[in-house]
């Protein structure tokens, strides 16, 4: 049984599609709190009305990292809450090796296209401007580099000629959404080996 911190900075729909799993057992975690660096953030509205500990921890004085005060308040509070495990749900800064290091192999992400295909910003919108004709999201650890850690999970999506950004990027999330609890539970139920950098289920 997983104890999860979610970290996010926006809607939290991938934060819903986690408490939705659990509560169809579709996922074996208790969430132990939510955490974002952005004080008005939905999901925070979210875990409250969920009755989850719902926490904002301000990033200054950096914009796009997570590091020194703010990185060692997130750790104090995980510890806090007895967090053995981070999902990232949206969560927009760089997260730093210190976090990383205390939370090796037990901290996972969700990316918005099919890693390595499309890392940082936007990443459906790189795809729809590339050409690509097959998008999708990757939930994978993380580790140092930005979207290079090792893939649990991937969920394809084709690309319409009709497509907009936002159209495509709703087609993405309704695989999220999927993919996210599903690469937990195989966290959940100890199935995953890291050997090198591929995840071997076992
Ligand atoms: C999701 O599409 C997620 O893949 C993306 O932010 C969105 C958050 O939505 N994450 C990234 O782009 C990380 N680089 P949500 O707040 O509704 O879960």
């Amino acid at each position: 049984m997983l104890s999860l911190a979610v970290m996010g900075s926006g809607k939290g729909s991938n934060f819903q599609s986690i408490l939705d799993a659990i509560r169809e057992g579709r996922l074996e975690a208790r969430v132990a709190c939510v955490l974002s660096d952005v004080a008005d953030a939905f999901i925070l509205e979210r875990a409250r009305g969920a009755g989850v500990p719902a926490i904002h921890v301000d990033g200054a004085p950096f914009k796009t990292k997570l590091e020194g005060v703010a990185e060692d308040r997130v750790l104090r509070i995980l510890r806090d809450h007895g967090a053995d495990s981070i999902a990232l749900a949206g969560f927009m800064r760089i997260v730093k090796p210190k976090l990383i290091g205390a939370f090796r192999h037990r901290m996972v992400n969700i990316h918005p296209s099919l890693l390595p295909a499309f890392p940082g910003l936007h990443a459906w919108k790189q795809a729809l401007e590339y050409g690509a004709r097959v998008a999708g999201c990757t939930v994978h650890f993380v580790d140092e580099g930005t979207d290079t850690g090792p893939i649990i999970v991937q969920r394809p999506v084709g690309v319409l000629d009709t497509d907009t950004p936002e159209t495509l990027h709703a087609r993405i999330q309704e695989q999220e959404h999927l993919a996210y609890p599903e690469a937990l539970q195989l966290l959940s139920a100890g199935r995953l080996r890291v050997e090198g950098r591929r995840v071997v289920r076992v």
